[in-house]
């Protein structure tokens, strides 16, 4: 059984902003609206915001960060008619995400992002401060009682306004002192907090340390049991993926990504990485854990995030790269025809990708003849074996100056050979 076709929509629990009442169930906090559009040249206008958040309610995100309110009157604007309009389209089995704005820990900035998100019928307010000593001396110049004071007037403030979905995120908590992080926590968890993200903005961290760091955060944390513990994992050195599955498995019930992982610098956690991992190992590998997203709208997703951003997606990426479902050496080719569990963990149409060719063959100089011979049948010819070897040795030769052998280089080998006088 291809391990692919066992993935299927779960019903997802009733949203309750610090409580899931399914212990095995992870949120999924896309923020390609606010972190991948800090991808430097992603600007998106906000018609693109538009559509992109109506894709990721098809797609079924729990929270879309919509944005960073205070950051520009069109953001504003983004970030408003996507509560208005995304926010309150509730799909037939209940399901609407919640929208999320962005904002520092100013009164002015908590006050514009409550008024773009208030509309939505799940409306939360993101706040954040940074942690590290880096951080709080050369940045914030802030004592760390002036950041905890921040923290926690920050969502006082939010609470007065009304907003009751709110998240707090210490900024750089990858390279922050895990005691000054249980203390700052349990600070905004009296104040009103219902998600703790846990940001690695650096990407600093390697996988069985985030781990650590977030069961250490829910072990010695006072109050942290009546919250959501969260992931933001950047991908300075590509483990973004890893970090956030680690960060799960250490406890965290949220993880933020983007898609195609898109975000600043290298970019933040691949929501289609996350979200396949979790469909296709969470149940032997990872506990049970599941999420809500239906990964059939992970490929049109990617091509809008990927057209709208002009972010180009490296064709070798995983899950979306154009060669995610593609083969080339005869070997690997020979194992696809007679059976496509052989080198595939997952088939592209359960992403909702209709695939050109049966079994993803891509004719190049490391194909066999059995590639040949099936795609010489597909284009309708049946050539008796000498012939094929024929065809076969010219293709080779062709194959060594062409990286790919098109539909119509293979049509030209096989008219020379079958018209030869
Ligand atoms: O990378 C980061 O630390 C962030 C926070 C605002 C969550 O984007």
């Amino acid at each position: 059984v291809r391990a692919a076709a066992t993935v299927e929509p779960r019903k997802r629990p009733e949203y309750v902003p610090n409580r899931i009442d399914d212990p095995n169930y992870v949120r999924i906090f896309d923020t390609t609206l606010r972190d991948g559009e800090q991808s430097p040249g992603a600007t998106l206008t906000s018609k693109e915001k538009l559509e992109i958040a109506k894709k990721l309610s098809q797609l079924g995100v729990d929270i879309i960060e919509a944005g960073f309110p205070i950051a520009s009157p069109d953001d504003f604007e983004a970030v408003r008619s996507i509560a208005m309009e995304v926010g309150n389209a509730v799909h037939d089995d209940g399901y609407v995400p919640v929208i999320c704005g962005l904002s520092r820990t100013r009164p002015q900035d908590l006050d514009r992002a409550w008024d773009a998100v208030r509309h939505a019928k799940l409306p939360r307010v993101h706040t954040f401060i940074a942690t590290s000593e880096i951080h709080m001396k050369y940045k914030l110049h802030m004592t760390p009682e002036q950041v905890v004071d921040n923290a926690v007037t920050a969502v006082k403030h939010l609470r007065s306004l009304g907003c009751t979905d709110i998240e707090f995120s210490p900024e750089d908590a990858g390279r922050s002192d895990p005691v000054f992080l249980y203390e700052i926590l349990a600070e905004v968890i009296k104040a009103g907090a219902t998600t703790l993200n846990i940001p690695d903005t650096t990407g600093w961290t390697l996988p069985h340390e985030f781990q650590g760091l977030i069961a250490k955060i829910k072990a010695n944390t006072p109050g942290a049991e009546n919250v959501i513990i969260s992931t933001h994992c950047q991908n300075d050195l590509g483990l973004s993926t890893a970090n956030s599955l680690a960060g799960a498995m250490g406890g965290a019930r949220q993880i933020e990504c983007t898609i195609n992982g898109i975000g600043e610098r290298a970019g933040n956690a691949s929501l289609e990485e996350v979200v396949m991992a979790i469909a296709l190992r969470g149940k032997e590998q990872l506990g049970g854990l599941y999420t809500g997203v239906r990964p059939v709208h992970i490929a049109t997703a990617s091509k809008m995030v990927s057209d709208y951003s002009g972010m180009i997606v490296q064709p070798h990426k995983a899950i979306v790269g154009a060669n995610a479902f593609a083969h080339e050496s005869g070997i690997h080719q020979d194992g696809m025809l007679k059976n496509r569990d052989t080198y595939e963990i997952m088939s592209p149409e359960t992403i909702g990708l209709a695939r050109a060719d049966e079994a993803g063959i891509v004719l190049g100089k490391h194909s066999g003849r059995n590639a040949l011979d099936t795609r010489l049948k597909q284009l309708g010819f049946d050539l008796p074996k000498e012939q094929l070897n024929e065809v076969f040795k010219r293709f080779k030769n062709l194959a060594d100056h062409k990286k790919n052998v098109t539909d119509d280089d293979v049509l030209a080998l096989v008219t020379d050979e079958v018209h030869q006088p």
